[in-house]
């Protein structure tokens, strides 16, 4: 049946979230395919940063550590991003970046696996899997005299992982084609196998349901201005599974992850659980803008929750794939994220063997903004237009306008000017 822009206003109208958008300031004529990148401004988050700077801490002054709830904010914080992620209250914090967050994890998990079993020293991922990952994971191999083993597709995991596997560490949903792993498979395969497993929420946290303590995972991380709206450079998350918080100092050993932070003892004795994962002081102004995105997601509660917005992100990126199809065959596209639900998080990524980022580039001139990622010659991975799908302000009308605007820019050769050529630093 050929979906047309009619039936897409029909979808808009029976949809429970619509209202939503309104929660975000969006500028007037945008589609804002990005979400996956960079969440998009909250309404209330100008206001909020204005009456932290202006009253908190123009008024408050340092008072505002205790009577403003400041010093708390990692933890609490963190219980909100948990209840999105299957974590129980007290196992979260959000703090410093993924990145960061991931060398603390990753080195605990090290330790963890070497007081069990020191002659496992492998560590397996993928090498599709978002760079910095493997970065801080070759650092750390290195440093330790591991292994880093990088399979070529997820199904090369299995075989991978063997007697010397001390750990798998993996992006839930990857971030160029937007594939998703089964979490709770994957998670009893590496155990079953004697590892660990940790794995990265950028993708996924705000974006699909997530249960780590349901999956049994071993350690989490993740990013707070994706899918949670926290604004650019936005406070990340960690999360240990009880079982290990308290096995491990992390490396990253300073006086917020401190027991008694405001002894001032000259030794190091790690706080009880997940809150030795803090380090230095946190950014306030960066996790008030956070407290304002999570907002966003909490509103969607009474509609349902994570569950409803699931529903409308497979919904949208369904319409959106068959909008591809139907109104863009011919011209050289190929949708590279998988159709089946259980496997794909909230993205739509499609390959083009060239110009997919002049393309880009001229949906972004006409107000529909996505991104492109390059390919990766060695493995034979082509360039990628992403496409991102966030049910809290996007609708199915959204959708047809994307695929439109889509098929007008390579209907008309359009993305072939020389203006849409050049590449900036960030893509
Ligand atoms: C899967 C994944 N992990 C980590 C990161 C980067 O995290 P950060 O820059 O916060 O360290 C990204 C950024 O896009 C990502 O997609």
């Amino acid at each position: 049946m050929t979906l047309t822009l009619e039936d897409c206003r029909a979808l808009d109208k029976q949809d429970p979230l619509a209202p939503l958008r309104r929660l975000f300031r969006m500028p007037p004529g945008v589609i804002y395919l990005d979400g996956n990148s960079l969440g998009p401004l909250p309404a209330a988050t100008a206001g909020r940063l204005q009456a932290v700077v202006e009253q908190e801490w123009g008024v408050g002054l340092i008072r505002s550590w205790n009577s403003a709830g400041w010093f708390m904010q990692p933890q609490s914080q963190g219980d909100r991003i948990g209840a999105l992620i299957g974590a129980g209250a007290g196992e979260v914090v959000a703090t410093d970046t993924t990145s960061v967050n991931l060398f603390k994890v990753l080195s605990a998990a090290m330790a963890t696996v070497q007081a069990r079993d020191p002659k496992r020293r492998r560590l397996v991922s993928e090498r599709s899997n978002f760079p910095t990952d493997l970065y801080i994971a070759q650092a750390l191999c290195e440093q330790h005299g591991w292994t880093l083993d990088l399979v070529k597709s997820a199904a090369d995991l299995p075989a991978a992982l063997g007697a010397d596997t001390g750990i798998l560490m993996l992006t839930h949903v990857n971030y160029r084609t937007g594939a998703m792993h089964d979490m709770p498979a994957v998670t009893a395969a590496a155990h079953a196998a004697g590892a660990v497993c940790i794995w990265d929420l950028a993708h996924s946290a705000g974006a699909v349901p997530v249960d780590l303590r349901g999956a049994n995972a071993d350690y989490a991380v993740g990013c707070g201005y994706k899918y949670l709206n926290g604004g650019p450079g936005a406070p990340a998350f960690v999360w240990v599974h009880p079982r290990h918080a308290s096995a491990f100092k992390q490396p990253l050993a300073g006086w917020w992850g401190h027991a008694a932070p405001f002894a001032f003892t000259p030794d190091y004795q790690p706080a009880p659980g997940i809150a030795r994962y803090l380090c230095g002081t946190q950014s306030v102004l960066a996790l008030a803008a956070l407290d304002c995105g999570l907002a966003t997601l909490e509103a969607a509660q009474v509609h349902g929750g994570m569950t409803a917005l699931r529903r409308k992100s497979l919904a949208l990126t369904d319409t959106f794939m068959t909008l591809v199809e139907q109104r863009c065959a011919g011209h050289g596209l190929e949708i590279v994220t998988p159709r089946a639900h259980a496997q794909r998080g909230s993205q739509v990524s499609l390959a083009r063997s060239s110009g997919a980022h002049a393309i880009v580039q001229a949906l972004i001139a006409r107000q529909v903004i996505g991104d492109f990622r390059a390919g990766d010659a060695a493995s034979g991975e082509p360039d990628i237009l992403r496409f991102g799908f966030t049910p809290l302000y996007l609708g199915f009308e959204d959708t047809w306008h994307a695929a439109n605007h889509l098929r007008e820019v390579l209907e008309t050769g359009e993305w072939q000017q020389a203006r849409f050529q050049q590449q900036h630093t960030v893509t």
